[in-house]
């Protein structure tokens, strides 16, 4: 499949997809968005791909929501495009994806960032919110998940000014999971995605949905689903292997049933 704004490859196991817009610093706009959505749900289908890794350049991850397409639009116009819903189809993908962060992240690119399961980031990297100096706010999500992340207080810092924050404090602050020099940065994130890809994929879709229920429910309720996930692992073969093969001192041959 030949796309304009993104490249798309599997190595191993693993979907890599990356954004491809280096004249306008990868920034999302309407055509990113369908390739994107259309990249993922063709490795969600994929039974080779286990898990998936989203990139961008060595200078912009993504530098934002394009913001000479977002300029002549009026309230109507965002309202009954339902402006950036689109992107909500990250969340219902259920393999895990890595993205892989160098250089900037900034509004739509951080928020993009934010929607995958974590992030790795090279030690360029450089992560913001800053649509309040266009006159506006985030829109992809950053209010809420960057909160998430990293808290009140470091996220009003962030959306009210528009500072950005540097790999350093970002790992600081819980916003990305690991930080690598920009060299070694897709090679880790491909390392770090090619081992999911080796477990169990159903085991990790769950573990995947019972982490991200976290975020949507009460402690009560989300250890409630937690044990009902971590009980029906027991009818996966995977489960019978991967106890069998620690016991009998081999590795696992997982079957992803
Ligand atoms: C459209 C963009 C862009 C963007 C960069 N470009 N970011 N085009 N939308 N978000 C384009 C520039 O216009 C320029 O094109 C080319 O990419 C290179 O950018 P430069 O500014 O020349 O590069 P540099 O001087 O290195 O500065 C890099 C930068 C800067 C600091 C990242 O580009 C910048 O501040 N970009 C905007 C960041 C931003 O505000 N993002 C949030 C967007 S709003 P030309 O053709 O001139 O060479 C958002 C959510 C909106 O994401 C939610 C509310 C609805």
């Amino acid at each position: 499949m030949a796309y304009e704004t993104i490249l798309v490859e599997t190595r191993g196991r693993v979907g890599l997809l990356t954004l491809n817009r280096p004249k306008a610093l990868n920034a999302l706009n309407s055509t990113v968005l369908r390739e994107v959505v259309e990249a993922l749900q063709a490795f969600e289908a994929d039974a080779a791909v286990g898990a998936i890794v989203v990139t961008g350049s060595e200078k912009a991850f993504a530098a934002g929501a394009d913001i000479r397409e977002m300029q002549p639009k009026s309230y109507i116009d965002m309202y009954m495009e339902d402006f950036f819903s689109g992107w909500d189809a990250l969340g219902r993908v259920r393999k895990p994806i890595i993205a892989a962060v160098s250089g900037y992240a900034l509004g739509g690119g951080c928020e993009l960032a934010m929607m995958c399961d974590f992030i790795i980031a090279s030690d360029t990297a450089k992560f913001g919110q800053p649509e309040i100096t266009l006159g506006v706010m985030p829109g992809m999500g950053g209010s809420q998940r960057l909160t998430h992340f990293v808290g009140k207080s470091k996220a009003m810092d962030m959306c009210l000014t528009g500072r950005m924050m540097d790999a350093a404090e970002a790992e600081r602050s819980g916003l990305v999971s690991r930080v690598v020099p920009a060299a070694d940065l897709l090679d880790e994130a491909l390392k770090a995605a090619a081992k999911i890809a080796a477990f169990s994929l159903p085991a990790v879709m769950m573990t995947k949905e019972a982490v991200n229920r976290s975020y949507e429910t009460t402690l009560t309720e989300g250890l409630r689903f937690e044990r009902r996930v971590f009980h029906a692992m027991f009818a996966l073969e995977d489960q019978k292997e991967g106890m069998a093969a620690f016991v009998d001192k081999r590795s696992p041959n997982f079957r992803n049933r």
